[in-house]
């Protein structure tokens, strides 16, 4: 099957192998037995909460604080969708989480474009005659929730701003990290400039936090929610997001491991489906949650039951909402069949 996935962060995506290379590829030492570099990548059985499995996340983002680290993990996490049978990807990261040996935010940007134009170049080279094999990426600048970052932040927004393109690089913004200790209602001023400044922006809402959460990102006017499992907590919520057909990025097996819902059997994923929301299924974080798409949409259909109709919707949902020109969603659509 070929997929979308618009919901999925860089270092979180960092795999075993991926780890190696870029180890090897800066003399960085890394445990030489792979099963304790895979307990250091991923999420351990007790993780509590999101603030937990973030904990996770200091051991990639260690492997990508040069150009050369940063671009080469991009490279190597596009080889790896496209293996995947990805065939359009928004990859999202915070470009201020890769300035401790001296980068700035936007040499950040410059290499994370150069990994996606490289990993290109490779895929073309792979797949001469073969179209099949083509993958289009876009990227999606994350602020990040914490305290003292403020300017770090506005930065991002002026960057974004200043390189935003309507495909083929930099589409949009969102707001990542600790949604439960530092609320969403910090960061009104932040969005309410990304949008004078018509940025589109996505922000995760209503994952570690509740549905006001995600009432306040829609207010900021933002154009999609990161997650919104948690929309279900007031009617109300549920009812903004399907009269304004704003799509859901959902990510399961992420929801399961950070306890955004405490009983999967109530997951809200089928209701929301099955009320018309715009819901999307992605991974968030592959590396870490040791997923694929695949396995996305095979722990769907056996846990939920979710139909080759239910399919068919959540693709129509994913390539709707994509940050792209309308020519890549029809190209998009004839990859998928859905025309
Ligand atoms: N960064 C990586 N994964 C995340 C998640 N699920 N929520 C917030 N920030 C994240
Ligand atoms: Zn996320």
């Amino acid at each position: 099957m070929k997929h979308v996935d618009l919901h999925l962060h860089l270092d979180g995506a960092v795999t075993v192998a991926i780890a190696r290379k870029l180890a090897k590829l800066q003399g960085i030492t890394l445990p030489e037995n792979d099963q304790e570099l895979e307990r250091l990548l991923t999420v351990p059985e007790d993780c509590e909460s999101l603030t937990d499995f973030l904990k996770c996340f200091a051991l990639p983002l260690s492997l990508m604080q040069t150009r050369e680290g940063l671009s080469e993990a991009v490279r190597l996490v596009v080889n790896d969708l496209q293996s995947q049978g990805v065939i359009y990807a928004e990859i999202r990261f915070a470009p201020q989480l890769h300035l401790e040996q001296g980068m700035t935010q936007e040499e950040a940007i410059r290499a994370a474009l150069e990994g996606i134009k490289k990993a290109g170049e490779c895929i073309d080279h792979a797949a001469e005659g073969n179209m099949a094999a083509q993958i289009k990426v876009n990227l999606i600048l994350c602020a990040m929730r914490g305290d003292g970052n403020e300017s770090a932040n506005e930065e991002t927004l002026r960057l974004a701003k200043k390189w935003l393109v309507a495909d083929g690089g930099v589409v949009a913004m969102d707001l990542a990290g600790a949604e439960a200790l530092f609320p969403t209602g910090k960061y009104r001023e932040l969005f309410a400039k990304a949008k004078e400044l018509k940025i589109p922006f996505t922000i995760h809402a209503g994952e570690a936090d509740g549905a006001e959460s995600v009432k306040l990102a829609l207010e900021f006017g933002a154009n999609r929610i990161g997650h919104g499992v948690r929309s279900q907590e007031d009617p109300q919520v549920l009812q903004l997001l399907k009269e304004n057909q704003i799509p859901l990025e959902m990510c399961p097996t992420s929801n399961r491991q950070t306890h955004a819902v405490e009983d999967m059997s109530r997951y809200p994923f089928m209701d929301y489906l099955q009320h018309g929301l715009k819901v999307t299924l992605n991974t968030d974080d592959p590396g870490i949650e040791g997923t694929t798409m695949e396995a996305e949409y095979r722990y769907m259909e056996q846990r939920f039951g979710l139909d080759e109709d239910g399919k068919r919707t959540l693709l129509q949902n994913a390539v709707d909402a994509a940050f792209t020109t309308e020519e890549v969603k029809n190209w998009m659509r004839m990859e998928l069949g859905l025309r």
